[in-house]
């Protein structure tokens, strides 16, 4: 047995046993979300960008049994804690944060006005927690499925997707944009996508065979909090009411070109103005990498990884001691083509552009030299784009 299917086997198996320990029944359906990486693209997505970004073949399942009542329990085979709370009553809970993506898929349905099933569940995801890759997307699209199956509410992806960021935006409370959720519930296997989160469509990207994609995880405490990214985006919205005329809110820096801003980034507020160029700029960087991916043209993917990054430390602030590190840590690796962060920065991972044959090497030479640094250990793989979320036959 290939190792993939092998390793898929023993997910199945884990996952019978447990819920037979915790239930004493079988489940009856099987759910999976991916998680995602973004190629680039960071903090385009609330101001109306584009986005290249990509599912990675690390995933959510959630397996379960419907209930005749309005309870829901949730376990996790490999997060602490478990969720019970009625339909009726969903509230938050701090002490399992992770429970809260599964209460507030509930709540946001529920809200919707759909009369929801109670069921029994258990989570296990692949996705590594706090890395940037969306391991929190994962688990509201696969409760977001859950709960559609056992009640009987059809749904459009792009739909599941937009429930998946109301979970965050009004449930959680962190007011992100539609990156994460589009991509688990949209990705496209084998291919990354191009994002435009204005219109939320998107168009499957080709990456050349000589390129592999490698996540260069610091797996050190990650240092994000909700005010910086709210920090972020409120400059975002402040810059582009200012240089479009209009009430904020109702201005997204998608609208402003980069001559509009150089003739007036004077009169900005200089943070602002710093905030304003990164986004504009790394906009043209994204059409750009989709044309620079099916072609596989490493120099160009070299300067527009080395001006994300760039901007990313010095005009959008989000970098971290850790990162500085790991991109240090990449310096002499073989295979490397490109290297930027990975999801909204303040720490979590990379994401590097590899040769296809170097991916070992170079991983052991980053694993190395990270480590010799700073005294953590990487986690350091390469990822290919699997399908969007979705029913799984465990056979
Ligand atoms: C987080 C958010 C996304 C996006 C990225 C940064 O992942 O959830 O909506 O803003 O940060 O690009």
């Amino acid at each position: 047995m290939a190792d993939a299917d092998h390793l898929r086997a023993r997910r199945i198996e884990a996952l019978r046993l447990e819920f037979g320990k915790l239930y004493g029944v079988e489940p009856t359906a099987w759910f999976r979300a991916p998680g995602r990486v973004d190629l680039m693209g960071s903090h385009t997505d609330y101001n109306d960008g584009f986005v290249a970004t990509m599912t990675v073949d690390r995933d959510t399942w959630l397996v379960l049994r419907p209930r005749p009542d309005h309870r829901v329990r949730v376990a996790s085979l490999n997060l602490g804690g478990t969720a019970e709370f009625d339909l009726g009553e969903i509230e938050r809970d701090q002490a399992v944060p992770w429970t809260d993506y599964v209460r507030g898929a509930a709540a946001v349905l529920s809200g919707e006005g759909h009369a929801l099933t109670g069921f029994d569940g258990l989570l296990h995801s692949t996705v590594p927690f706090g890395s940037g890759l969306s391991s929190s997307a994962a688990i509201e699209s696969v409760t977001l499925l859950g709960f559609a199956a056992v009640s009987g509410i059809s749904h459009e992806p792009l739909q599941l997707a937009l429930l998946g960021q109301r979970v965050e935006n009004e449930f959680v409370g962190l007011a992100c944009g539609i990156l994460d959720q589009y991509t688990s519930v949209l990705g496209t296997a084998g291919h990354a996508l191009l994002l435009d989160c204005r219109t939320l469509s998107s168009e499957a990207v080709s990456i050349a065979p000589t390129l592999s994609v490698v996540i260069c995880d610091t797996r050190a405490p990650r240092q994000l909090t909700g005010s910086e990214y709210d920090e972020r985006r409120a400059q975002c919205e402040a810059g582009a009411a200012q240089l479009l005329g209009r009430p904020p809110g109702q201005a997204r820096l998608r609208d402003v070109s980069l001559e509009l801003f150089e003739a007036r980034a004077s009169e900005l507020d200089p943070v602002v103005a710093r905030r304003c160029r990164f986004i504009i700029e790394e906009n043209a960087r994204v059409l750009a990498l989709a044309e620079a991916l099916p072609q596989g043209d490493e120099e160009l993917l070299g300067r527009l990884y080395d001006a994300s990054w760039a901007g990313a430390i010095e005009l959008f602030e989000i970098g971290a001691p850790a990162m500085a590190a790991m991109h240090a840590a990449m310096d002499e690796a073989p295979g490397l083509i490109a290297r930027r962060q990975a999801g909204a920065g303040f720490g979590g991972c990379l994401v590097a552009i590899v040769h296809s044959g170097e991916v070992e090497a170079f991983a052991g030479h980053v694993t190395r030299e990270y480590h010799g640094a700073t005294g953590f250990e990487p986690s350091v793989f390469d990822v290919r784009a699997a399908l969007g979320a979705g029913v799984v036959e465990p056979g």
